[in-house]
């Protein structure tokens, strides 16, 4: 009988975000990124052998119903398990079923969770146990290059280098600093236009050369805001990335537009918590929903502030996560 393995993996939310690749195809990043590992956001996959030729790919809804992948999903699945196939050296035909315990493709980085825990469940149903390292490349492989951060807990750099290794390694453990995320869910449309095509038009904003002249400094005030836990410092700077991201989407050719109202309505509410006194600071990635960073005592207050703001849909809580784990609470 096939071994039958569950993997769960967490989403992350960047603080210097990954827009723009040197390389889209090996899915390597013109500048380094750096993360926090999340906690209730990520995807539970469960992946078996099954005779035949034939991967065969499902979604699970919340009651345990599984239903066939849609077409496009299952094909870039299915590439996906051929590199973990390439890896493992084994050549097996797999039945993967996948939840994501968020909202898919609301900006929430849904593909960083869903392809680590894929790797992750299926190189193990294929036999092998990867490397935290090993894990990041391998999920990377997708072309999610969010998903090499997911890989691992705590805070997480993902340099930009030009080797096909590439992983992201952990700059600080969980427990180093466990600050909340509390994400302002305004919009759970899949987004119009995806970070792969984002990536590739970055290089046509006429600001994009100034944001990479920017970012070796303001990652550097980044990581050491992390070494001292100093949130008062690294709240402006991931603000600033945020936005700069965003700057750079919509000066694009064709320029992308991922805000709504609501986006910026969030976005006023966080800075009016703050003249309260309260330490609270908002990113966004590829998408219009807001996920502020502050302190555990802090969260319930953010949560309550933007669960008032008019077209916040819902308010979702997360925090610092572990990284990915085996579990067996199995999908079929
Ligand atoms: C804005 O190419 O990893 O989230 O596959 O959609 O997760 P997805 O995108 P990917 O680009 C991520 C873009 C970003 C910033 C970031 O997470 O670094």
């Amino acid at each position: 009988m096939s071994v039958k393995v569950t993997a769960c993996a967490p989403s992350n939310i960047a603080f210097i975000k990954y827009w723009g690749a040197r390389d889209l195809s090996r899915a390597l990043p013109v500048n380094p990124s750096l993360s926090m590992t999340l906690r209730t956001s990520y995807a539970r996959t469960t992946a078996a052998e099954i005779d035949g030729k034939s991967d065969v790919i499902e979604l699970a809804a919340p009651d345990g119903t599984l239903t066939r992948a849609p077409d496009g999903f299952a094909a870039r699945a299915g590439r996906h398990l051929e590199h973990l196939r390439e890896w493992t050296g084994r050549r097996a035909a797999l039945r993967i079923a996948t939840i994501n315990s968020f909202p898919s493709d609301a900006g929430l980085a849904s593909s960083a969770a869903g392809f680590c825990a894929l790797a992750f469940a299926a190189s193990h149903a294929l036999g092998h146990t990867p490397s935290a390292a090993e894990l990041s490349r391998l999920a990377r492989l997708s072309g999610s290059g969010s998903a090499a951060r997911s890989a691992m807990g705590g805070f997480v750099l993902w340099p930009s280098t030009d080797d096909d290794e590439s992983p992201a390694v952990a700059v600080a453990p969980p427990d180093h600093w466990p600050l909340e995320n509390v994400i302002a869910v305004v919009d759970t449309e899949a987004k119009k236009v995806s970070s792969r095509d984002g990536h590739r038009r970055a290089a046509t904003s006429p600001h994009f050369e100034t944001r990479l002249a920017n970012l070796p400094d303001r990652l550097a005030r980044v990581q050491r805001a992390i070494q001292e836990r100093d949130l008062a410092t690294l709240g402006p700077l991931i603000e600033e990335e945020a936005i700069e991201l965003h700057l750079i989407a919509m000066s694009s050719s064709p320029a992308i537009f991922y805000w709504t109202p609501a986006t910026l309505a969030v976005l006023d509410r966080v800075r009016s918590l703050r003249e309260t006194g309260l330490q609270a600071y908002a990113t966004m990635d590829a998408g219009p929903n807001v996920h502020v960073l502050c302190e555990a005592d802090d969260a319930e207050r953010v949560a309550a502030a933007l669960e008032a703001v008019p077209g916040t849909e819902r308010v979702l809580r997360d925090g610092m996560g572990t990284g990915p784990v085996l579990v067996d609470r199995h999908l079929f």
